[in-house]
């Protein structure tokens, strides 16, 4: 069992207050895993960015089929805590000091630096939950690209993010905390998935069948 310390969970409190991490977790990789059409994660390499460290107690504590998960965090006391204790070799992590308003405003790396760390690696899945939520419109379109050299030509990204309809292409739902919320016209995030090299399969709204998440985007690569 991986048993995590209360201050190295990152999930909003209205997600925490739905139950325990490994189940809310499980929840939205099965929830995933619908959207991309497959039973499980069974002999699927994934990438997570932004991985917090929900994920990995699903994983571990849940039995969820998996082949293996890299994650990814700008807090470099999760990925310390997480290289410590998951002695699982499926499971990996990697810190990356890339800069975000919300969670690491001095980051000096960019994606380029993750790229070598990751070796160049191709994943069949991508998935960011409650990442891009937090994202400036800059931020948000390397974040895409970069997952776009990482994915295998039949694989897939899967995020969530908040959208509106209109207004502004991006705005901050809480202006006096920016990157707390940050949300995006679907025209917007649309053109920057084109301009990534992906092509939508499905979007969908908040809250699909009582699974917490906001609205989510399944991508694949362009051919
Ligand atoms: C709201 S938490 C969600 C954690 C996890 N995905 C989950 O659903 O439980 C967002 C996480 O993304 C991390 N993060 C934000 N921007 C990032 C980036 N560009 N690269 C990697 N991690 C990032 C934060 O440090 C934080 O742990």
């Amino acid at each position: 069992m991986l048993k995590i310390p209360a201050e190295l969970n990152r999930n909003a409190k209205s997600v925490q207050d739905m139950g325990e991490p490994a189940d809310t977790g499980a929840m939205l990789i099965d929830y995933m895993c619908a959207r991309i059409g497959i039973d499980d994660l069974a002999g699927l390499d994934v990438l997570d960015l932004g991985c917090g460290v929900r994920f990995s107690e699903s994983i571990l504590n849940r039995d969820t089929p998996i082949g293996t998960y890299t994650g990814i965090e700008v807090k470099k006391k999760i990925v310390d805590f997480l290289i410590e204790h998951v002695r699982d070799p499926r499971l990996s992590y990697f810190h990356a000091d890339l800069k975000n308003l919300c969670y690491n405003p001095r980051g000096t790396a960019d994606y380029a630096d993750l790229s070598e760390v990751l070796n160049h690696k191709r994943y069949d899945i991508a998935c960011m939950f409650s990442v891009i939520t937090h994202q400036q419109p800059d931020e948000a379109s390397a974040t895409f690209q970069f997952l776009n050299r990482h994915i295998k030509p039949d694989g897939h990204m899967f995020f969530s993010a908040f959208l509106h309809q209109d207004g502004p292409e991006h705005k901050e739902l809480n202006p006096a905390k920016p990157g707390i919320k940050s949300s995006f016209s679907s025209g917007y995030i649309e053109k920057m998935l084109a301009g990534s090299g992906w092509s939508i399969v499905s979007r969908a709204d908040p809250v699909p069948n009582d699974v917490p998440i906001m609205w989510s985007y399944l991508c694949r690569p362009e051919t």
